[in-house]
């Protein structure tokens, strides 16, 4: 599947304020990034400022100024999941990871009675252990 451009994701979103998350999700998922020059097409788009569509950029983990094209474990380090024994499980995480796999800290992924949980792309991952951990980010 060939990756839209900015100019299409923009045309599939009427220009109200009320389309800036969801095309920022767009961008996001289409480039890996909401760099600058992206930032200034989706507030010219959507008649906001610069500073407007950069302050929700800088305001939500999801969203990053720069693509990282290594893949990617979200690890959930919220309450739930640290009872659970993530904290732990951390370090495993991240000798198998290296540098070729990023291994990002989110706070909740909604599997809270199934934890420690994880997320790969799409696919969610519950009641980890070390083995499964390090199996999971080892076959990335
Ligand atoms: S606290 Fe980890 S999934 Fe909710």
């Amino acid at each position: 599947m060939s990756r839209p451009s900015l100019t299409a994701i923009l045309a599939d979103f009427a220009p109200e304020q009320a389309a800036l998350l969801p095309i920022l999700h767009e961008v996001q998922a289409a480039f890996g990034c909401v760099d600058a020059q992206a930032e200034a097409a989706i507030a010219a788009h959507l008649n906001l400022s610069r500073a407007e569509v950069h302050g929700v950029v800088s305001f939500y983990h999801d969203f990053t100024a720069t693509a990282d094209p290594r893949p990617c474990v979200e690890l959930c380090r919220a309450e739930a999941c640290q009872a659970r024994g993530v904290e732990a499980l951390v370090a495993a995480a991240e000798a198998a990871a290296g540098s070729r796999v990023r291994v990002k800290t989110v706070y909740c992924l909604g599997l809270c009675s199934s934890g420690p949980a994880a997320r790969t792309g799409d696919t969610l991952h519950a009641r980890l252990d070390e083995a499964a951990l390090t199996a999971l980010v080892t076959s990335l």
